[in-house]
């Protein structure tokens, strides 16, 4: 019988998540995992990500966590010369960790200069950052995957969050450039797009649509649902569903497949 194991098999591979602690990164790591993944959990909010390494640890696996603030370079050096410390190697990058502006921005109907920087530092440098820090790392192994988590934001505008689905617009765009500079060196970079997960940022954004809209009917989970009704499947994705995507793009089965942004949207969108 073919096992799952088999057929994704990351055993004897080390990966970094950043975002790690909560909501989408949480299932990546959770997946990575189980395909047999040493996984080093990353966030700012670095009490979730212990949490989540110590939930890998009691299934069986190895892990290790750390603080990261994607926003700073000297932050995700210190990062991948943690994991290397802790786990001994680096094989896999997930770039996941993102916002949805700077501090306050569900209550803004428009974004403030202040969210359109904030967006670019985290969810755009935030890329470049980690992929800097590992690329070099992954060069000397003459091996590597970095996947980005951008956004079905990214491959349509969204009116009023304009900042959030331009940086994700620009996620696509540099998995691309960064394809083309590492493919001489075996490394692998994707993206994949998530459409709509009901985690801590969707709460947010749920918020600000019904600050907006003054509708004190609907509640923001009506709003989330109402929004599922244009998705051809019909149904609200999960960080497993992410996971899967994830997991497959960085195992030798997607060894062929760079530079590519993989839509796990229920068809949402489907360019
Ligand atoms: N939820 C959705 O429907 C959805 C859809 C498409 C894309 N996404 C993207 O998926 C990713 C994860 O989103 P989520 O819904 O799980 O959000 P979330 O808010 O639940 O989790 C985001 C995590 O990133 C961490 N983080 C934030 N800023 C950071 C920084 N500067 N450095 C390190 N860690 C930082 C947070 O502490 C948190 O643990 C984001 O990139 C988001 O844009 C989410």
């Amino acid at each position: 019988m073919t096992t799952e194991r088999t057929y994704i098999d990351l055993s004897s591979r080390t990966a970094i998540v950043t975002g790690g602690g909560n909501g989408i990164g949480r299932g990546i790591a959770i997946r990575l995992a189980r395909a047999g993944a040493d996984v080093y959990v990353a966030d700012l909010d670095v009490d979730a990500a212990k949490s989540v390494s110590d939930e890998l640890r009691v299934s069986g696996g190895r892990s290790s966590a750390g603080y990261v603030d994607v926003a700073d370079q000297s932050s995700t050096d210190q990062m991948v010369a943690s994991a290397i410390d802790e786990l001994g190697k680096v094989d896999i990058l997930v770039n996941n960790a993102g916002v949805g502006g700077a501090e306050g921005w569900a209550e803004r109907q428009e974004g403030s200069i202040e969210d359109w920087n904030k967006v670019f530092e985290v969810n755009v440098l935030g890329i470049v950052h980690a992929s800097k820090s590992v690329s070099g790392h992954m060069i000397e192994r003459g091996s590597g995957k970095i996947v980005n988590v951008a956004s079905a934001a990214g491959r349509r505008g969204s009116p009023g969050f304009a900042h959030y689905s331009t940086s994700k617009a620009s996620a696509i765009n540099v998995t691309q450039a960064f394809a083309y500079q590492l493919a001489p060196h075996k490394i692998n970079v994707n993206s994949v797009c998530p459409g709509l997960l009901w985690t801590d940022l969707w709460h947010d954004i749920a918020d600000r649509r019904l600050r907006m809209t003054g509708d004190g009917e609907t509640s923001g989970r009506d709003y989330f649902e109402q929004r599922l009704s244009n998705v051809p499947l019909g149904r609200e994705q999960t960080p497993e569903d992410i996971g899967n995507a994830v997991a497959f793009l960085c195992s030798d089965r997607a060894s062929s497949i760079t530079g590519q942004a993989l839509n796990v949207d229920g068809g949402a969108m489907m360019n």
